[in-house]
């Protein structure tokens, strides 16, 4: 196995890409190598020492390809340390209260709960009303969600700090 980590992510819009370079940025400062890919580009898994694995979150799922990933390695990243997060509350406060105690989708819980993530972080999203499709605008109104980029890169960077300091740790 490579002294690697692989940040891989899912995302429809880039939010999620931005976070995940954002947290590969926080572990190589920390002298951590690191890839950051997107889900469908890894090509072999095994090959990290370390996973963190990341989607953006629509309608209360995360994107297809982030549970293809998850359902096709589930062995692999059960025998690493692992984190995972969701990206996607729009508007002020913590974001796992704005969903209501919601982190990861249920019907991939049965996968997480074997796998054994060492954490399931939530980080805020972008909503860029320009970029949407129609009837994502509908979706949006209709439920009146708050409007804008409300990312807090400090969270993300203190999570993926407190991952650098575990694996230099438990690798050392
Ligand atoms: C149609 C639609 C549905 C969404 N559903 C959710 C949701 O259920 N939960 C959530 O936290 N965020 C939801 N979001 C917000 C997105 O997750 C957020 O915009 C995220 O940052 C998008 O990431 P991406 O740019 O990487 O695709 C939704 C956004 C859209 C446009």
């Amino acid at each position: 196995m490579d002294s690697r980590v692989l940040v891989a992510y899912a995302t429809k819009y880039d939010a999620t890409a931005e976070i995940a370079e954002k947290i590969g940025e926080v572990l190589r400062q920390a002298g951590l190598p690191t890839d950051v890919l997107e889900v469908d580009d890894v090509d072999d898994l095994s090959s990290y020492q370390a996973v963190v694995l990341g989607s953006a979150v629509y309608i209360g799922k995360w994107r297809k390809e982030a549970v293809r990933f998850l359902k096709a390695n589930e062995k692999t990243l059960a025998d690493r340390p692992v984190w995972l997060f969701s990206s996607g509350p729009a508007g002020e406060g913590d974001p796992v209260e704005l969903l209501d105690g919601w982190r990861f989708p249920e019907d991939q819980q049965d996968i997480a709960d074997r796998i054994q993530p060492r954490d399931i972080g939530v980080f805020h999203g972008r909503l860029d009303v320009k970029k949407l499709n129609a009837v994502e605008k509908w979706m949006i109104k209709n439920v009146k969600s708050p409007i804008g980029d409300f990312r807090d890169w400090e969270a993300i960077t203190a999570w993926a700090t407190a991952i650098a300091d575990t694996l230099k740790e438990e690798l050392s």
